[in-house]
């Protein structure tokens, strides 16, 4: 198939569109006589960031810049980091600059003049010739100042002994460079570590560049010295400092602060635990230490005679025996001999004769203790009054509390009314013939504990510190 030839001829627009959003990076500006046109500042940050800023354009003539004003020519209007042409006229041609604060920036502007007999400019036409059916690019030749984005001055917060990776990024041509400067006059620290340039095509057929700054292990001689980046090509060149800034206000805890600080609470929690199981497993000791120490003494005030009232199986028949002794000698001979507490013994401190249930009733109202010395032949009648008695005081008037001594192993205790099962279980003391002799005794140590607290020792003969020995 033969193709035809055809001349396409392309005329190509030299300024930019005259859109809000485009800022005028070339150095060179072709404009046509008689079109609108602008120039606009390329600004890293905002225009209205930086209104309190004085903006200033200029013109360079012969005799030196002179300054724009709306005065200057009504076509002309300045509007911060825009200037307009309403149109542009052939002697708009030359040098304008831009100053705000410390920047400047400047542009060439040639204005040419316009065709009088065609729609177009001769001088900026290019010719081409394509095929038919073909595709064609039309790539723009200009070349652009390269400009390094954001501020000409970065400062970046960082932490002594942190890495930190700074971004130096830059629009510009194909061939144009981009490059760190980290050298100082006594050679290049060595914690500093530059990147590959990477390079990202734009729409526009320009490229944006990139390159890392590594920093690694940031220190003291990092923190005065301005890393620069520079972009360049033979238009222009451009150059920004990043400096280093230590943050202040987050103060981090060193790691050997805070390894101490978990330690010294791993060991109070691990103390406070044993000081409690401790306290548990030794509450009685605790008890009975603090009471002699403190010399409490909760007898003093609530009228009563005796510390305990002691109830037990009294018919004096050989095979109780052993308990019998236990609640008429062991029990006053520590309790009373030794610990100055004061019993009531029936069988001792009541003289036969009267009312015994009455006389009972009202010793057991007189003392601050039932202590029960159990057996399984307990239950008789008179012992069983003196019970349920007792019980009446301790659960229904709450005078009183009991204290259940259990003198030969009890497996089952059905025969013991419903109501002494409410008691708080550890109120049973256990009697181990063979272990609870010693005065210092667990059983003795678990008695006293449950018996009132009081403060008057009795003189005391030095035999009776022995142990008690058990009549059998
Ligand atoms: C550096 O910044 C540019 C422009 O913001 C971005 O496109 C690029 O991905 C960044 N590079 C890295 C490694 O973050
Ligand atoms: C970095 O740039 C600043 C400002 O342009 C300049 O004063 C300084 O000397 C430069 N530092 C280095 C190491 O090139």
């Amino acid at each position: 198939m033969h193709c035809r030839e055809i001349p396409l001829t392309v005329w190509v627009l030299m300024f930019i569109s005259a859109s809000e959003e485009t800022c005028t990076s070339r150095l060179h500006i072709t404009a046509v006589e008689g079109e609108p046109f602008y120039l606009k500042y390329c600004s890293s940050s905002p225009e209205h960031e930086k209104k309190s800023t004085t903006i200033k354009w200029y013109k360079n003539e012969s005799h030196g810049p002179v300054d724009l004003n709306l005065s200057s020519s009504p076509r002309i209007l300045l509007r911060g980091y825009v200037l307009e042409f309403w149109p542009v006229e052939l002697t708009d041609s030359g040098s304008y600059s831009f100053q705000m604060g410390n920047d400047t920036h400047g542009w060439k502007l040639n204005v040419i003049p316009r065709s009088k007999h065609s729609c177009f400019t001769e001088k900026v036409v290019t010719s081409k010739a394509v095929e038919v059916k073909k595709s064609l690019q039309i790539a723009y030749h200009s070349n652009i100042i390269p400009a390094l984005l954001g501020p000409k001055i970065d400062k970046v917060k960082v932490k002594l002994g942190k890495d930190i990776e700074l971004n130096c990024s830059a629009l510009l041509n194909e061939k144009d460079v981009i490059y760190w400067n980290t050298w100082r006059k006594n050679g290049k620290d060595p914690n500093v570590h530059e990147g590959e340039v990477t390079r990202i095509r734009t729409s526009e057929g320009k490229w944006l560049a990139s390159t890392i700054l590594r920093i690694e292990n940031i220190n003291t001689r990092n923190l005065n010295f301005a890393y620069n980046c520079t972009a360049v090509n033979q238009g222009g060149i451009d150059t920004k400092s990043f400096l280093l800034l230590v943050e202040e206000d987050m103060v981090d805890i060193p790691g050997h602060v805070f390894t101490r600080g978990m330690i010294v609470a791993v060991v109070i929690s691990v103390v406070a635990v044993c000081l409690v199981t401790v306290g548990v497993i030794y509450r009685v000791d605790l008890v009975l230490f603090y009471r002699h120490f403190m010399g409490r003494d909760e007898t003093l005030t609530d009228g009563k005679t005796y510390d305990a009232f002691v109830s037990y199986l009294k018919e004096c028949q050989p095979e109780h025996g052993e308990e019998h002794a236990f609640a008429v000698e062991t029990l006053p001979r520590v309790l009373e001999k030794h610990f100055g507490y004061k019993l009531c013994i029936f069988e001792r401190d009541v003289v036969p004769g009267g009312a015994v249930v009455d006389e009972i009733h009202s010793l057991i109202e007189k003392s601050r203790r039932l202590i029960i010395v159990l057996s399984k032949s307990y239950m008789s009648s008179e012992v069983r009054y003196e019970l349920e008695s007792g019980l009446h005081e301790a659960l229904v008037e709450r005078k009183i509390k009991i204290i259940l001594i259990e003198f030969t192993p009890i497996g089952d205790f059905r025969f013991l009314p419903q109501s002494l099962k409410l008691l708080k279980s550890h109120r049973v003391l256990k009697w181990k013939a063979d272990k609870s002799l010693s005065y210092n005794s667990r059983f003795w140590k678990n008695l006293l504990y449950l018996m009132p607290a009081k403060a008057v020792k009795p003189c005391r003969d030095e035999s009776e510190v022995l142990p008690v020995l058990l009549k059998s």
